[in-house]
């Protein structure tokens, strides 16, 4: 069953046109929403239930300056489950109450020695590493979807602007999505250089094939928590992961309440 109905008579009339789906340790972004409607996924059918740590698991619907939002605080993960369109009937609720704009962050491991811990990356392309896609099964010719230009220029530049504007450094680069939930070995993340990726993590590519599936326009943007494998001394942990989120995820969250604030993601 579909979580758009449900989800629809929760909102009321709020009619947002843009949501956001948080990433680990980046729920705090919740917070700038005024007149917080918040609504658990188990009230949402459709909605993952998600057990990994960091990832709450609850939609919060309101508005940041003015403007009408909704966020996903929480995601599901391949990894979790095996399937890669775990996401799939909760964008398919955001699509059916309105959402024409999609803004997806993670956290990511940086490829880049001067990309450090508490950066931020505009995602401007990815690499499915996987091996999997959201839309094996679909039947309808809609599931050869374009990805040419998967990230939503007038998006991009909104997030840059607003980057600007508030004088945070905003790296760019590609994402490269490995299914997790092991971390990558030093010789897949010197493959994944020479491939041409600059970040690495294991999600979001799924949600973005997802989106432009259903004709969403898309931006995501990644939070550095660590140097890849093989760029520091020690072992990759989860719990590395969300003690660093913060850190770049204030800087994200600056510039996307600036984005607001300016109205740069109206068009
Ligand atoms: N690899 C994959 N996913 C991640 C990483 C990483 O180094 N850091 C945060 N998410």
């Amino acid at each position: 069953m579909s979580g758009g109905p449900a989800l629809a008579t929760r909102i009321g009339t709020l009619a947002p046109k843009i949501a956001l789906v948080l990433g680990s340790g980046l729920g705090d972004l919740v917070n700038e929403v005024d007149d917080a409607i918040r609504i658990p996924y188990a009230e949402l059918p459709g909605f993952p239930q998600s057990g990994v740590t960091g990832h709450a698991g609850t939609l919060v619907a309101g508005t940041i300056a003015g403007t009408p939002v909704m966020m996903l605080a929480g995601r599901a993960h391949y990894y979790e489950h095996g399937d890669a369109a775990v996401m799939r009937s909760a964008l398919e609720a955001l699509a059916g109450v309105g959402i024409e704009k999609l803004i997806l962050t993670n956290a990511a491991g940086s490829l880049d020695a001067d990309m450090t811990p508490g950066s931020v990356m505009l995602i401007t392309d990815h690499i499915n590493f996987s091996g999997s896609n959201p839309l094996i099964g679909e039947q309808t010719d809609q599931r050869f979807v374009g990805l040419s230009e998967a990230y939503d220029k007038p998006l991009c530049s909104a997030i840059e602007k607003a980057a600007q504007e508030t004088g945070t450094p905003l790296h760019k680069g590609v994402y490269m999505w490995f299914s997790g939930p092991s971390f990558e070995t030093p010789a897949e993340i010197r493959m994944a250089r020479v491939m041409g990726a600059n970040a690495v993590g294991m999600s979001t590519v799924p949600e973005v094939i997802l989106a432009r599936f259903l004709g969403l326009r898309v931006a995501a943007c990644s939070v550095v928590t660590n140097l890849a494998a093989g760029m520091s001394d020690g072992e990759l942990s989860h719990q590395e992961t969300k003690d660093m989120a913060p850190l770049g995820g204030a800087r994200l969250a600056s510039i996307l309440k600036k984005a607001f604030a300016d109205g740069l993601l109206e068009d």
